[in-house]
């Protein structure tokens, strides 16, 4: 490998991913449209922890009742693991794939912002408790946490096996013998799915449980605040990875074979993720309810948004689904005043359920129409 592709081929002829180096840095004229407008929006929508004023929330929090600062804390250390694994393994493992310029910064761009969520967990913990580290110290003693992570990690850490693999034997140090670039791809199939399932389903029931004491109890506002910056943020990212994933479909035939393969598994893998998150709503309504929020709600909220996510990407959920969100007043904490965002989406959404339903041509023929670039 090489750090710049020297070949011939025009950055618009590359696949987004498992098709060489992205070459120089350009943007002028793309491959993936929908991606480098998604750039456009990330880059516009920089933000920093400190902007919001969180000096409120202490008073607030010392007034919550036990199972209540219960849930608030766990609740944020659960999104510190999570945010702890995002904030550095798109870097490390999807962008050493990555074939285009506008892929390459998509990727860089998500890790970022994910980096900025760290960094927000520590703004909100400081505004409420006089010692952080009593968080931070022990949060990985808490077995459902430190069972997540693993679950989490261990789709990371497969891709990043075959990655480095496959770099060794580009770099002459491996022979090729053990190595299959074919399931080298069903690594990463695997690994955005997982990926998928976390920024689509796992984030946002924390999201619900967070927003919930303000919108509820009116307390804890600049905790809310910043969650609904970080959500909107998780809203592109999710974006991302349901177009990755469909236009890999698109333009690799590899992907098409090994979606078919791997459809049974990928289902599994949400089921998987329901059940957990089920077991982690389990934990955080241990020592007693909020009032509106409680584990039967919270488990019918986690049912209603897996169902959507996985209608998103082509699955198909195997369990009851309420009929409408249970969580409804979470719908203007997501969208809000984000209607850049919001437009954002519903475009995107148009052009994924395309590529989902068969009628990728036309989608392509959309883009192609609104940007007059290659597909
Ligand atoms: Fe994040
Ligand atoms: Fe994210």
């Amino acid at each position: 490998m090489s750090l710049i592709n020297k070949d011939n081929r025009h950055h618009t002829e590359r696949f987004c991913f498992f098709d060489g180096e992205p070459g120089i840095q350009r943007y002028d004229i793309v491959r993936h449209a929908q991606v480098e407008r998604m750039n456009g929006v990330m880059l516009s929508q920089f933000w920093r922890p400190e902007e919001v004023d969180v000096t409120k929330d202490k008073g607030d929090f010392a007034g919550l009742n036990e199972a209540e600062k219960h849930i608030f804390l766990s609740n944020l250390k659960r999104q510190i693991v999570l945010d702890s694994v995002q904030g550095r393994e798109p870097l490390n493992v999807f962008l050493p794939l990555a074939s285009t310029p506008e892929m390459e910064c998509a990727v860089t761009e998500w890790s970022f912002q994910e980096l900025i969520h760290s960094r927000s967990y520590t703004h909100i913990i400081r505004g409420v408790l006089n010692d952080p580290s009593e968080v931070f110290d022990h949060i990985m003693e808490i077995e459902e946490i430190a069972d997540l992570a693993t679950d989490i990690s261990k789709y990371y850490d497969d891709l990043n096996r075959f990655n480095v693999m496959s770099q060794a034997i580009d770099l002459g140090i491996a022979a090729s013998g053990d190595y299959s670039e074919y399931e080298h791809k069903k690594a990463f199939w695997r690994a955005m799915f997982a990926v998928n399932a976390l920024e689509g389903v796992r984030f946002y029931v924390s999201f619900a449980c967070s927003w919930a004491f303000m919108e509820i109890k009116k307390k804890m506002e600049g905790n809310a605040k910043i969650i609904k910056l970080i959500c909107r943020d998780e809203n592109n990212h999710l974006k991302l990875t349901q177009t990755i994933l469909t236009r890999l479909l698109k333009e690799d035939p590899d992907f098409v074979r090994i979606e078919v393969e791997c459809r049974e598994e990928m289902t599994q893998l949400f089921m998987d993720v329901v059940e957990q998150e089920k077991g982690w709503a389990e934990y955080l309504f241990k020592d007693g309810s909020m009032l509106g929020l409680n584990y039967s709600v919270c488990c019918d909220y986690i049912d209603w948004i897996a169902s959507k996510r996985m209608g998103a990407i082509g699955l198909t959920y195997s369990a009851n689904v309420p009929t409408k969100n249970p969580l409804s007043w979470t719908d203007h904490w997501i969208a809000g005043d984000i209607k850049q965002t919001a437009l954002q989406e519903a475009e995107n959404d148009s052009y994924l359920l395309g590529v989902v339903n068969g009628s990728a041509e036309e989608a392509r023929e959309n883009l192609n129409d609104e940007f007059g670039v290659l597909f």
